[in-house]
């Protein structure tokens, strides 16, 4: 492997490319069904949703709409009070829109708590959310999530979306990032 490769920053690909495409044609099937007929509103939360966006819409048979939220955050105090800043806003009208979140993850939960209130009260007929990952372990508020592609441990996971440090988003796996790369960071 080149020096300058990915690959030598990461522990341990914990889901591989095929098994995340397989999980998310699952899903997809699943939305196709509940949502028939009802044109849903796809909200991804930028920026680590958005290559599952990419690829669980294009899974679906269904007529659906997409638009994106840019949310938070002013570092890791933000995070843990839960107090979310929008960045950007939808470009549509939630009044009685089917409402579907992607999410790359719901890690403490406190986003995903957040939106789900915002959301609530701009009068969609439903909300539901669709999260490739989910940290059972390191909840701090309980999420209702409908459609769930993998509960995983709650190591440093990257790729997929995810980044540290704004880097591994490109990476096809969700794979644990190596302790030296975040131990030895500035
Ligand atoms: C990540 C992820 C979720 C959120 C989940 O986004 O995409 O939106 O964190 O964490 P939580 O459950 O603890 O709230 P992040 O804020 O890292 O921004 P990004 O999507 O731009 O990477």
């Amino acid at each position: 492997m080149e020096s300058s490769d990915i690959r030598n920053d990461l522990t341990e690909i914990l889901v591989t490319e095929a098994e995340i495409h397989a999980k998310l044609r699952e899903l997809a099937a699943r939305i196709d069904a509940d949502y028939a007929g009802k044109d849903p509103l796809l909200v991804g939360v930028l920026k680590g949703a958005v290559v599952t966006m990419a690829d669980l819409s294009r899974a679906l048979s269904i007529h659906v709409e997409t638009d994106w939220m840019a949310v938070s955050s002013y570092g890791s105090s933000t995070k843990s009070s839960g107090v979310v800043q929008i960045r950007k806003d939808l470009d549509t009208d939630l009044a009685g829109r089917h409402v579907l979140i992607v999410e790359d993850i719901i890690d403490s939960g406190l986003t995903l708590s957040w939106l789900l209130e915002n959301f609530a009260s701009r009068g969609a007929a439903s909300l539901e959310v669709c999260a490739l990952l989910r940290k059972p372990d390191a909840a701090k508020v309980e999420i209702d999530c409908k459609y769930v592609g993998f509960d995983i441990p709650s190591d440093f996971v990257v790729g997929y979306g995810l980044d540290y440090d704004e880097r591994y988003r490109n990476l096809r796996d969700v794979a644990i990032l190596a302790p030296h790369v975040y131990e030895t960071a500035s």
